[in-house]
């Protein structure tokens, strides 16, 4: 009994310490860090989301041009591909995502739409983004929200808050089906995707 209880306590020892490792690893890492207040999504008091203020200074993980949702006939020759779209996510979310290859709990998108415009010399050729829209649209992920874990938001050009688009709209169809990460287009946003491609290669 002696010769064995010894022999067993160091080995029960080195697997006490390897699980601890382990599991301190395993909530170091799940360990979310919190928003800063000004990357922090708010809700008014009847609940719509207020509208982000100061996205222009997020990250701009992709922009898209002419990319039509529906089978559309292809632009006359010369004519522009259709509007800019841009895509921003906050610095704090887009940390998160690069660290733990997941999107935190209250990260936003911001989709911004610009008309694609050709009138400035010296440029004889292509497009650039010319006059914003107005309006933005939010894609927000919070637990709960939505069967999807994530709203839209839908905001005109003079809106402080916007109310949750129903989850019967298209949106939520679309992205569930179409979108290659977590209800996210990253198929379309390079920073995004290269990060994917890393985790799955290990
Ligand atoms: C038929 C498919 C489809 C539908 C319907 C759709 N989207 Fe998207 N959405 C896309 C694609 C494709 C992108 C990739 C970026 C782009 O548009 O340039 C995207 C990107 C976005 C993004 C940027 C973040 C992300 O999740 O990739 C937001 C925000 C967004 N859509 C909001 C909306 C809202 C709001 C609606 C409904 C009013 C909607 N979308 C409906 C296909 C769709």
């Amino acid at each position: 009994m002696q010769i064995r209880r010894s022999a067993i306590g160091p080995i029960a020892a080195t697997l006490a310490g390897i699980i601890a490792v382990v599991a301190w690893g395993g909530v170091a890492r799940s360990q979310q860090q919190d928003p800063p207040a000004d990357q922090r999504p708010r809700f008014s008091q009847t609940g719509h989301l207020v509208k982000p203020v100061g996205w222009e200074a997020w990250v701009m993980v992709g922009s898209s041009t002419g990319l039509s949702y529906a089978a559309a006939p292809p632009p006359a020759a010369g004519a522009a591909p259709g509007m800019f779209h841009n895509v921003y996510v906050q610095p704090w979310a887009y940390r998160e995502f690069d660290r733990t290859g997941a999107f935190p709990q209250r990260t936003m998108f911001v989709l911004s739409f610009y008309e694609a415009s050709r009138k400035s010399a010296p440029a004889r050729a292509g497009f650039y983004e010319g006059d914003r829209l107005g309006a933005i649209e939010v894609h927000l992920k919070q637990a709960g929200i939505d069967k999807t874990g994530w709203g839209f938001f839908g905001f005109g050009d003079s809106a402080a808050t916007a109310a949750m688009i129903p989850a019967a709209a298209p949106c939520y169809s679309c992205h569930a089906t179409e979108a290659a990460h977590d209800q996210v287009f990253t198929q379309f946003y390079p920073p995004l995707r290269e990060r994917l491609a890393r985790a799955a290669a290990h």
